[in-house]
């Protein structure tokens, strides 16, 4: 019958009709709840429908009724709910919070503080020094005299109008600092930033970073130097890394020597970083020269001791494979947000 189609197609209808703002939902209400609503017209033609289907006919009419009604009533509570929510209610401190950017941290500090837990590990205490210098500690009393090329004007950054003051060039500075402060023994490290004028390229910027590590007491041996460096190696690069002491010269230390480490040529980066050799320079060292310890008012004849500058930039760029020493500086945050998930 035509009429028990009528309503199987408002049936429908109710199911279907997406009610999204008050507006449709109004036209929905005057439709089928109104007062002239179009259920209303159909109990009319109950007189129409044969006795044995009245029954049925009137049951699928309240059905529509009350599918109309239970349609209206529960998007009107949830139209009500969202309008609530716009209005500010006092604080709900059971809604979940806006999510929220992890910072990170840089990959200078990552690989730094690597550094300072494997010397802690082993009794070096942290010590922190200024960046803005003295002649004298960052050359005087390090034994570089006057005429040494790494005072020149070209390395050094002097600040204005001072001939004595500067950005220090290494943190070997820190070693006079402490050694005219601390008696031995002294087992520390110093970790900071440095400044050199260069030519800022791929390869060489003029501010980076250095650890410091000075270790003075009675009997301290070059032995005891290599061993601490070849530990330091071993926990930083992996333990079955090699290294290799080239004889080298600083004014600082007698005899000195810088470490490599051996990291092969697989990668592109490792290959430059290395020139092609596949070591990796690290650190310069040596024992610390007898003129230092006087300078600094310890005796060399009781004392004797080793230091080591270890530059931090290298090591960053080979752990995170990073082309260019120049993206270290430039604080972008499309590279930092890179290093967000390493400690
Ligand atoms: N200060 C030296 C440099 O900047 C490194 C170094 C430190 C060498 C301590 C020997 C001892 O190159």
């Amino acid at each position: 019958m035509e009429v028990f189609d009528t309503i199987k197609n408002y049936l429908e209808e109710i199911a279907n009709s997406e009610l999204n703002s008050q507006e449709v939902l109004e036209q929905f209400r005057i439709r089928f709840l109104g007062t002239k609503n179009i259920i209303k017209p159909l109990f009319a033609e109950m007189r129409n429908v044969p006795n044995e289907r009245k029954k049925e006919f009137g049951l699928a009419l309240n059905e529509l009724k009350d599918k109309a009604e239970e349609k209206y009533n529960l998007v009107k509570s949830q139209l009500d709910l969202s309008a609530d929510k716009i209005k500010p209610k006092g604080l709900d401190l059971s809604l979940p919070p806006e999510p929220m950017l992890k910072g990170s941290r840089h990959p200078v500090s990552i690989v730094m503080n690597q550094m300072i837990n494997i010397f802690e590990k082993i009794g070096f205490v942290v010590e922190e020094e200024r960046e803005i210098e003295d002649d004298w500690h960052n050359f005087t009393a390090m034994n570089t005299p006057e005429d040494h090329p790494a005072r020149d004007m070209q390395d050094t950054f002097y600040l204005k109008n001072s001939v004595t003051n500067l950005l220090r060039t290494h943190t070997s500075s820190v070693q006079a600092r402490v050694m005219t402060t601390q008696k031995p023994p002294i087992r520390i490290i110093a970790p900071g930033r440095v400044y050199r004028n260069e030519t800022i390229s791929a390869r060489s910027h003029c501010q980076f970073h250095q650890v410091e590590g000075l270790y003075i007491d009675k009997n301290v041996s070059f032995a005891d130097m290599k061993q601490t460096l070849l530990y330091f190696a071993r926990e930083m690069y992996g333990p079955k890394t090699d290294i290799r002491l080239r004889p080298s010269y600083f004014p600082f230390t007698e005899p000195s020597a810088e470490m490599d480490v051996w990291m092969g040529t697989d990668t592109d980066t490792t290959k430059r970083l290395t020139k092609g050799t596949g070591w990796l320079e690290v650190l310069g060292c040596g024992m610390v020269d007898p003129n230092v310890l006087k300078n600094c008012d310890i005796d060399p004849e009781v004392y004797t001791g080793f230091a080591f500058g270890i530059g931090v930039e290298r090591t960053a760029m080979q752990k995170f494979d990073i082309s260019d020493i120049r993206l270290l500086f430039e604080n972008d945050v499309r590279f930092l947000r890179q290093f967000s998930s390493v400690v």
